[in-house]
């Protein structure tokens, strides 16, 4: 199994175990990460599940996904909804950061 780091805004960290394939928010939630609402279960509609990785885009964000993002005051270049990105190899070890507030 491979690896992922969320950090919370206040640094705290949750180490988590993904099975490739799985989606970031759903490694989340197993882990009960504190910061990833997923209110809407992952169908894009709440923008509940907003994460900031660490390196690159991990593939693009779809129309939907960029919509929701639009409106997240704490975006970032490298925002991603979890739900939309599903776990790679390519993933292990990466880090990705929880904004303060899902809304
Ligand atoms: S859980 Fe609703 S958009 Fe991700």
């Amino acid at each position: 199994m491979d690896k992922v780091t969320f950090i919370e805004r206040n640094d705290t960290e949750h180490i988590a175990q993904f099975r490739t394939g799985m989606a970031l928010m759903q490694t989340a939630v197993e882990y009960r990460v504190p910061a990833i609402d997923a209110d809407c279960g992952g169908s894009c509609a709440c923008g509940t599940c907003h994460v900031i990785v660490s390196e690159e885009r991990f593939g693009e964000a779809g129309k939907n996904e960029r919509q929701m993002l639009e409106m997240k005051p704490e975006r970032g270049e490298t925002s991603r909804l979890a739900r939309q990105v599903e776990t790679t190899e390519a993933m292990d070890d990466l880090v990705v950061r929880l904004p303060e507030y899902q809304m």
